[in-house]
């Protein structure tokens, strides 16, 4: 990362810190003691949290015929796995819905992108030997942080950016490149800020530019092809500039009959994700 984007980063007074429901997630699982009750515990401390993880739970089951009124429930009948990530969504959605300044970045619409990309990550870490499905979930909501920082603390870059996507017809990766200030390392910074570990710093860092990323290669491909597939299907944000293409990354060993399918599987939760999770951004 060059010097001086670091130093200019480290200035910010108003950084967003990590949120704590999301900390508390995180740490609980680096522990033996991890378990449904500690998860149960950490959302009941905030009855708002625990209401939308209620609501969220109930279109994720719905059609399962059954009501979900509490947390135990929602853990019996969506999974542990499941209710967790719906924290964590949740936890990062106060960063996520902020007034950006620009109308080519909407805050909530990249948010739900990033659910997207999650699910999706999560989807393909099912199928690839070597990656945690759950721990790909994490790093696919987090990916795009970068991208809200850019907005939030670079405005004067991101128009000049912008402007140079409209003349080349470039996508906006490439963009990035070329002007020298990417979102993915401004993300890759606040992991670190954040103390998230070398694995989500790199994938988060990478998740353009896959090859780059060593013994986090195939996380930061499963990303890649995640976003997209998600920016294909139309979930969330629908990018700017040329969508990426998508790549079969050889590292993944999917073929595309494989593919096809896991963004089939995707396309049956856009509902899910579009009006499960916009449902609760008011509430
Ligand atoms: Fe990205
Ligand atoms: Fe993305």
């Amino acid at each position: 990362m060059p010097p001086s984007l670091v130093e200019r980063l480290d200035a910010i007074e108003d950084l967003p810190t990590i949120p704590h429901t999301m900390q508390a997630v995180l740490s609980s699982l680096d522990s033996a003691a991890s378990s449904a009750d500690k998860l149960e515990e950490i959302i009941r401390e905030d009855p708002v949290l625990t209401a939308k993880v209620l609501k969220i739970a109930n279109s994720a089951a719905y059609g399962a015929g059954t009501e979900i009124s509490s947390l135990s429930r929602a853990i019996v009948v969506i999974g542990f796995d499941e209710v967790r990530n719906i924290v964590i969504g949740l936890s990062l959605s106060g960063i996520f819905c902020d007034d950006l300044g620009f109308e080519e970045f909407d805050a909530v619409d990249i948010w739900l992108h990033s659910i997207g990309v999650a699910t999706c990550a999560k989807m393909i870490g099912q199928e690839v030997d070597g990656l945690d499905p759950e721990e790909m979930f994490t790093v696919g909501m987090l990916h795009d942080l970068g991208r809200i920082l850019f907005c939030l603390y670079f405005p004067d870059e991101l128009r000049d950016l912008i402007a140079t996507i409209q003349d080349d017809d470039a996508s906006l990766t490439e963009a990035e490149d070329q002007y020298g200030l990417a979102h993915t390392e401004i993300g890759a910074y606040l992991a670190y800020r954040w103390q998230l570990g070398t694995f989500m710093v790199n994938v988060i860092r990478f998740h353009h530019h896959p090859h780059k990323a060593g013994d986090h290669a195939k996380a930061a491909a499963a990303i890649n092809l995640a976003d997209a597939i998600t920016v294909q299907l139309q979930i969330g944000w629908k990018g700017l500039g040329q969508p990426p293409k998508i790549m079969v990354p050889k590292i993944l060993g999917l073929d595309s009959a494989k593919i096809k399918q896991i963004a089939k599987k995707l396309h049956g939760e856009k509902e899910q994700i579009m009006d499960g999770w916009s449902s609760v951004i008011n509430a």
